[in-house]
């Protein structure tokens, strides 16, 4: 029996000295300290020995057990530390180095001048609408009924307005100025609101106009409104935005949900003159519709004209880049052509 031992010990010792890596390591220490291995099933024989050689084979077998077990212990921690070692110093970053360059984009021109008025308009108090009052799959009722427009204005024809084919009040809004009806009838004055989104027209596609643009809607209703802080608003937003040196002027207009109505034009910049495709040869482009909101209005969202008043504008936000940098063709936005894009 012991001799057993010393021989399963010689071809252990001589195997583990053989072991070069964590994963042979583990087969050596399979196949001699396993339950199944042979130096464990002498143990399980412990029994059928004679009484007087059971505790003096039994210490023996513990013994080596023990022995066997500390050096596969050893050379574990060895190759453990050795292989970390190794993948230590194949995974080390040197963090001195130039890093890849990643191209990346950037915001398109039309979020960038939302963002820019956002910003003017938040300087001058107003805050932003929750979008949830600004739906862009709207109902007649929010884009036409309650901003006053009567039941057969000719904006609500289907030349002009994109209708749902299979529920005939839904629509795709035609303007931001739903979100004034939406703002009113969820909170009560002092309101002091912008609201930046798509809307949606039925027309043909030229150089002026596409059937999907965006605009930013202000209002602003509390005790006292009047035209000319409008007027002073407008003016700064203008100023802002341009720089002073922009000339502009203002028109008297019409808007159903506004009274007095006026609409602000400003200078063609990229004008060929007579026959210009931007501005028509006038020499002015467009670029907002604002005025006094109509009683009427005010009182369709429940609050009372005799005690407030309020202003409120609607800007074009392709016209107003079109203008800032000098752009004349309002499909290069929507066209995705990256030349055009890299340069904002
Ligand atoms: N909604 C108008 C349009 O799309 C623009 C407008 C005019 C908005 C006057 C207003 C306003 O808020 O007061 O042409």
């Amino acid at each position: 029996m012991e001799n057993k031992i010393n021989e399963i010990k010689k071809a252990f010792l001589s195997e583990l000295e053989a072991c070069c890596d964590l994963k042979s390591l583990e087969n050596v220490k399979n196949k001699y300290l396993s339950r199944n291995s042979e130096f464990n099933n002498l143990k399980k024989g412990l029994k059928d020995l004679p009484n007087e050689q059971k505790p003096i084979i039994g210490a023996l077998l513990n013994k080596i057990s023990n022995e066997l077990n500390e050096l596969v212990n050893k050379k574990n921690d060895f190759f453990y530390k050795k292989e970390l070692d190794e993948k230590l110093k194949k995974e080390k970053i040197d963090v001195t180095l130039d890093g890849d360059y990643i191209p990346t984009g950037h915001v398109h021109p039309l979020t960038q001048t939302i963002n820019e008025i956002t910003t003017i308009f938040e300087h001058l108090g107003f805050s932003l609408i929750k979008p949830q009052y600004s739906p862009e799959v709207e109902v007649e009722k929010y884009n036409f009924d309650l901003l006053n427009f009567p039941k057969e204005h000719p904006a609500k024809d289907m030349q002009d307005t994109f209708y749902c084919e299979n529920a005939s009040n839904v629509i795709l809004r035609s303007q931001t100025s739903n979100a004034q009806v939406r703002q009113m009838m969820n909170s009560k004055p002092p309101i002091k609101i912008i609201s930046p989104g798509r809307v949606y027209r039925n027309e043909a596609v030229s150089a002026r106009k596409n059937n999907l643009f965006h605009q930013i809607e202000g209002l602003y209703v509390d005790k006292g409104v009047t035209m000319a802080q409008l007027k002073g608003v407008l003016n700064e937003f203008i100023r802002l935005y341009f720089g002073s040196s922009r000339p502009t002027r203002f028109r008297s207009s019409y808007f159903p949900f506004t009274e007095p109505s006026v609409e602000i034009d400003v200078q063609c910049i990229m004008c060929k003159g007579e026959g210009c495709p931007t501005c028509s040869g006038t020499g002015w482009l467009e670029i907002l519709g604002a005025g006094m909101v109509d009683p009427n209005v005010l009182k369709g969202v429940e609050i009372n004209p005799d005690i407030y008043s309020g202003f409120a504008f609607g800007m074009g936000v392709e016209r107003l880049t079109m203008l800032k940098y000098a752009i004349d063709d309002i499909r290069l936005f929507f066209n995705n052509d990256v030349r055009f894009l890299k340069q904002f």
